[in-house]
């Protein structure tokens, strides 16, 4: 990612930390526009601001440690304010495709548990159709095949076929979740009914959880060229 890339994921992110109150108890989100956040919030926390915060990932918890940002999880803190976290894609809706940094489960359990769920993203994320980004679907590694199967018969019945492709680490061993499951890449192409395959793949066994957010997001500061667009029904003065 070239630094000019960059700027427009860490003017969102600036924007997002406005949304911030002192004692707020924060989601923070994974991948390289949430890694901003968390950065940006760092220095407030060094300048004294008092949050408490349940990270999506090891690696933003690794982060948020590093900087002495205060953390807890949603067994000693299951309801949570607020949650700032990136995306790969975002429609006009508000939905999302998650989990392009394999962070889905987590991140949707943390989304799920908080009261508002604000995306930051450069203006490349925002589609007419979801689908352009392969849908990532976490699943568990005892039944692969058969699992693959039954992802690949639920995406067909719902309009939407593809290759499902197993996600490789670097070293060209399957991709480990920090739930230690697998991910399939699935290359559906524009997805026609997001909330039928939503529900579809909810309900597969094997699934653990899909990378389509439905109802999740309030709100999405999106910066572009021109500058930061706020998108939704979230309350932008509180
Ligand atoms: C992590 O699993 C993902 O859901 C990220 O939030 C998403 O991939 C966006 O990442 P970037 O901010 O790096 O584009």
């Amino acid at each position: 990612m070239t630094a000019s890339n960059d700027d427009p994921k860490r003017a969102a992110a600036a924007a997002a930390l406005r949304l911030v109150k002192p004692g707020m108890r924060l989601g923070l989100g994974t991948g390289s526009t949430a890694r901003h956040f968390v950065e940006l919030l760092g220095a407030e926390v060094a300048q004294g601001l008092d949050v408490l915060c349940a990270p999506t990932s090891d690696a933003t918890r690794a982060q948020a440690q590093r900087l002495g940002v205060p953390l807890t999880t949603l067994d000693e803190t299951p309801e949570l304010d607020l949650t700032v976290d990136g995306a790969d894609e975002i429609d006009g809706a508000l939905r999302l495709i998650k989990g392009g940094g394999g962070a889905l489960l987590r991140e949707k359990i943390v989304a799920a548990a908080s009261r508002a769920m604000v995306v930051i993203a450069d203006a490349s994320k925002e589609v007419e159709t979801l689908g352009r980004f392969p849908l990532p679907v976490e699943v568990v590694r005892f039944g692969l095949e058969a699992t693959r199967r039954r992802v690949a018969a639920a995406a067909r019945a719902s309009g939407a076929d593809g290759e499902l492709v197993l996600r490789l680490a670097a070293c060209g061993e399957p991709f480990v979740t920090d739930n230690g499951n697998f991910i399939l890449d699935c290359h559906f192409g524009a997805l026609k009914e997001p909330d039928a395959l939503a529900a579809r793949l909810s309900a597969a066994p094997g699934v653990v959880e899909h990378g389509l957010f439905i109802g999740l997001c309030s709100g999405a500061i999106v910066a572009g060229p021109n500058g930061i667009v706020r998108r939704g029904a979230f309350d932008w003065r509180s």
